[in-house]
């Protein structure tokens, strides 16, 4: 773990504006920054960074936090991730504190350096080898250029050469002194048994370096120049602490940037397919590369987006593929669409033969939701034979039931019902079934547990509803009041905050409850001081990325508050008077709520045959009653938090 103390230094001398400035053109408005957020697509900015707070805050998409916070929303790190990466730049040392297993962290830490040495090393060679090497330049350039590839995309990937000796890599590195166990487990040299000399596994190959998520290099692959018949076609590193098949993607790294913006990743088999589209202008192409997707695969494409279009090889295999990957994407939450490749083509030859404006039209209206993609294949040849067609639909209909989005579902039951001709009923009695058989019940349970309570509201109930929607913004109001005053004086010897949170403790009314805002009150309640307040940077400073977001959220809200907070936490006079005021509000709206909800409970029971009906009566009537006088302290006022 990082120490606090590092970690307050670090945000400190990281200043937001700087880091965010990196990725974002900031303009300067008044004493804050305002700029195009860099987590959405936007034309208007509405992404603001606030330097004498050291927070940025997205009014968009409601992304916010500190610098280290930035660092893992934009590249997606961990916080000991972002936090080192910003040390580095910024020329800190951080200090780690603990743990039991540090000695172990350490050696893992000391492996993967290491591995990252040799690889790097190796990149350079392969590389030097292509560009330097009189077989590189007489044989392997020629194949890329043959393939269509331009300068700038072999500089672009980092593409390579592997001499045709046998150690050529290996005596090099042993030469600058790279041991021979980090080699072998890096798995760019093999050990014979028979006398233990050493070999290189990359041989007259020309070479695709695999880079990881943050540019660097992982691993790599080789690819055989001429027929194919003899040796495998590709060589691929083996797993290392740096690299495990199963959750990488290739050209996720240059890809992600554009996969955000236009919120769409296209997802292809292999390397060639990539890096030609890469080259022709469609830089949100990744590759699997060539293994069935995996569930890690999908959630790196899911930090990203949430819209995949598979485009596998136009053959048996990348049909069959595609649609195993169809299930297994929506199972993990994602849009799926597809485009075919013709017979015979990969996205690589179609669209070096159509070239790229022509492919990219291809693209455009070629792209089809799975649902017309799995029909067509499944009815091809079928002749409308009844059997084949009902077999299709329940095939789909399984597709369909994995989604969880009941309101997606909905849209994609009416293309089937289009596209089959049949009605929606039968579609969703399958639907149904198939529901049923994967979730458990899960939906239907709900569903039932939902009518039974509105059999059993009244009309005026109406309202409860209503109430229970914006339950958590009086509690996140509640939240906001304690920390922006706090620290005020309330009455002889107590502050604000130790009225607000003697009163929260203090009833089982007010306890919050939903998971975010219990998270925050419970964090406050446990560095929680009466003498001694928490300044607000305790907040924005936290080690916590859920605190850092909340306290961002709420002192980044545009409202009043916000504009007077500007100018260095002084606030304008008739806030302060109202303050208390609000606070009592807000106290009073959480307690109706509370009583709201306990009314609908006390109803539910009235299904229960063991409960006694008039005692369920006789406390719905004075839930009522203290519902009426908490509505006659709010007054007819009704403030909206
Ligand atoms: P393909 O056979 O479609 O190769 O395998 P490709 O990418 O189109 O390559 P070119 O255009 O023929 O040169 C798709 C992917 O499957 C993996 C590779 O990642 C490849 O990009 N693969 C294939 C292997 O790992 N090993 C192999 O022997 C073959
Ligand atoms: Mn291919």
């Amino acid at each position: 773990m990082i120490s606090p103390n590092s970690v307050d230094h670090l945000l400190q001398v990281a200043v937001i504006e700087d880091v965010v400035g990196d990725y974002v053109k900031l303009k300067r408005a008044g004493s804050r920054y305002k700029g195009n957020c860099p987590f959405h697509d936007e034309k208007t900015p509405s992404f603001v960074v606030t330097p004498n707070m050291g927070i940025y805050k997205c009014f968009g998409c409601q992304k916010g936090g500190n610098s280290i916070q930035f660092m893992m929303d934009i590249d997606n790190l961990t916080f000991t991730e972002a936090a080192r990466q910003l040390a580095k730049r910024y020329g800190i040392d951080l200090v780690e504190t603990n743990s039991e297993n540090k000695d172990a962290e350490m050696q893992s830490q000391r492996e993967k350096e290491n591995l990252q040495a040799a690889n790097d090393f190796a990149l350079e060679f392969f590389q030097e080898q292509l560009h330097r090497s009189e077989e590189g330049k007489t044989v392997a350039m020629p194949y890329f250029r043959e393939r269509g590839y331009t300068p700038e995309t072999i500089k672009y990937w980092n593409l390579g050469f592997s001499p045709s000796g046998w150690d050529d890599f290996y005596q090099k590195a042993k030469k600058l002194g790279y041991s021979e166990e980090f080699l072998l487990s890096a798995g760019l040299i093999k050990q014979r048994d028979k006398d233990g000399s050493y070999y290189d596994l990359f041989r007259n190959r020309v070479i695709f370096p695999l880079l990881g998520v943050t540019g660097k290099v992982v691993g790599f692959a080789g690819r055989i120049m001429g027929k194919v018949d003899k040796a495998p076609k590709y060589v691929n590193s083996p797993e290392t602490l740096l690299y495990k098949k199963s959750d990488f993607l290739f050209a996720l790294f240059q890809a992600k940037g554009t996969i955000r913006k236009e919120d769409k990743a296209y997802l292809m088999e292999g390397y060639t397919d990539v890096m030609t589209l890469h080259q022709s202008g469609i830089t949100n192409a990744v590759a699997s590369s060539g293994t069935a997707l995996t569930p890690g695969q999908i959630k790196l494409i899911k930090r990203f987006t949430d819209n995949t279009t598979i485009i596998y090889d136009g053959d048996t295999a990348g049909m069959k593929a595609s649609m195993r990957g169809i299930n297994l994407l929506l199972e993990g939450g994602l849009n799926v669409r597809v485009v075919p490749m013709p017979e015979g083509e990969d996205p690589d030859s179609y669209c070096k033969k159509l070239g790229p404006e022509g492919f990219k039209s291809y693209l455009d209206q070629n792209e089809q939701n799975f649902i017309t993609f799995k029909a067509k294949l499944l009815l091809e040849g079928t002749q409308n034979d009844p059997l084949k067609k009902s077999d299709a639909i329940r095939d789909i209909i399984e597709s369909v039931s994995l989604i969880g989005d009941p309101l997606k579902r909905d849209v994609l039951i009416k293309e089937l019902e289009h596209i089959f001709d049949i009605s929606s009923d039968l579609i969703y009695t399958e639907l149904g079934k198939e529901l049923r058989k994967v979730q458990q019940n899960e939906q239907k349970q709900l569903l039932d547990e939902v009518t039974q309570i509105i059999n059993h509201i009244q009309p005026e109930n109406e309202v409860i509803r209503t109430a229970q929607l914006t339950d958590i913004y009086q509690e996140k109001a509640l939240l906001r009041l304690l920390l922006l005053y706090g620290g005020k004086p309330f009455s002889e010897g107590k502050n604000v905050a130790d009225f607000i949170l003697d009163e929260y403790s203090k009833e089982e009314l007010f306890q919050f409850k939903h998971e975010e805002t219990k998270y925050i009150i419970k964090h406050i309640l446990d560095h929680y001081d009466s003498r001694n307040w928490l300044p607000l940077e305790f907040f924005t400073r936290s080690l916590d990325s859920k605190i850092v977001s909340f306290a961002a959220d709420i002192f980044s809200e545009d409202n009043k508050l916000s504009t007077a907070f500007e100018s260095n936490l002084i606030y304008v006079k008739q806030q302060e008077d109202n303050f208390m005021q609000e606070i009592i509000d807000v106290f009073l709206h959480l307690r109706r709520t509370k009583i709201e909800e306990l009314i609908i409970e006390e109803q539910k029971k009235f299904n229960d045959p063991e409960e006694n009906p008039e005692d369920i009566l006789e406390f719905i009537v004075y839930l009522n009653t203290k519902k009426l006088e908490l509505a006659k302290q709010i007054g007819a006022v009704v403030t909206r938090y």
